[in-house]
């Protein structure tokens, strides 16, 4: 499967985002005009062990293909357990490996970024995924730079990715120890792509249209979106307008207010009430940033422990 045959245009991906980007913000981002969608990052040991909440955490609704899960984890044949597994499940578009992770838990078991550590792993470990799934099913790999600057090893970790049958990789243009400080490396971005056969994910540091048209002038196959659609869903269909020259949407009060009802709504469609309020508040904070009362308003979203208590409080919000 070609999942970037459909597209003219680079696509416009949303990033994996754990705690983030669950089915209620993916569906969200969909119909806001995101082409693809990546799973929340999943356990390739915790699906070894049959864990229930893992399996809730990979399931996903029609409405949100085409998906790539997102495994994680360090040994080979686990990963490729988990991948074959969740493919036979859930059918999904790719299944991608986590190789940028910086968070020192994962880190520190070998897992997410430790990986670009060792290239040759990585080449085990894709190679080992890409033999246990249907050859028209893509696997590729997510990474950074590298571990920090004396490291910067994504050449050599993409070329071992690709060797090992990676479709694609994406590239987000920081080293791990820069976490999420400092600005995402475009050259780095343009240099993978200049050298490797297979396609590109560009990845850093797209908040806007500006952002998203320094991002493709790298060359990029496409164009994956983190925090910059945080209380911004608008910014996948606002892009696709700027492709076709026409001014952005600038969403009234209302129809923020609008969004954040439609985004609880589809919450309460996976989760509990408690679970989905808990978890719709981050997002429900990034929407009512730089609203009048901002600061007092996120303060009562916090301490809403009904739907009912979160709709009188958006609400509240004047135009
Ligand atoms: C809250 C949060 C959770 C994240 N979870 C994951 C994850 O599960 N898997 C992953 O590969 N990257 C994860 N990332 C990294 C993003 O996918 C992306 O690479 C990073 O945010 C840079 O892109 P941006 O500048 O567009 O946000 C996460 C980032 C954030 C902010």
């Amino acid at each position: 499967m070609n999942i970037f045959k459909d597209f003219t245009n680079p696509p416009l991906i949303l990033a994996p985002m754990a705690g983030m980007a669950d089915n209620a913000f993916r569906i969200l981002c969909k119909n806001h005009g995101a082409d693809i969608v990546y799973s929340e990052m999943i356990s390739a040991k915790a699906v070894y062990y049959n864990d229930a909440k893992t399996f809730q955490l990979a399931s996903f609704d029609s409405k949100e293909t085409p998906l790539i899960l997102q495994i994680f984890g360090s040994e080979p044949e686990i990963l490729a357990y988990a991948a074959k597994k969740l493919f036979s499940l859930s059918h999904p578009c790719g299944i991608d490996i986590n190789m940028g992770c910086p968070v020192h838990k994962i880190v520190s078991n070998g897992e997410g970024c430790a990986l670009m550590k060792n290239p040759a792993l990585v080449y085990e470990i894709v190679s080992r995924v890409r033999e246990v799934l249907p050859p028209d099913i893509p696997v590729s790999v997510k990474i950074r730079k590298g571990i920090d600057s004396r490291t910067e090893n994504f050449v050599q970790v993409a070329l071992s990715a690709q060797k090992g049958g990676a479709d694609f990789i994406a590239l987000h243009g920081r080293t791990r120890e820069q976490m999420y400080s400092g600005k995402a490396d475009y050259d780095a971005i343009k240099q993978l792509k200049d050298t490797l056969k297979i396609k590109v994910i560009g990845n850093g540091d797209v908040v806007c249209t500006e952002s998203y048209d320094n991002l493709v002038k790298t060359g990029c196959d496409g164009v994956m979106i983190g925090r910059g659609s945080f209380g911004n869903p608008f910014i996948f269909e606002n892009i696709k307008r700027h492709r076709q020259n026409l001014p952005p949407l600038t969403p009234s009060v209302q129809e923020i207010k609008e969004t954040i009802f439609n985004h609880i709504e589809l919450a309460l469609k996976y989760k509990s009430e408690t679970v989905a309020l808990r978890e719709t508040r981050k997002h429900i904070s990034c929407y009512l940033k730089g609203f009048h009362g901002s600061a007092s308003l996120r303060n009562l979203v916090n301490r809403a422990e009904t739907k009912k208590e979160l709709y009188e409080i958006i609400n509240s919000v004047k135009d």
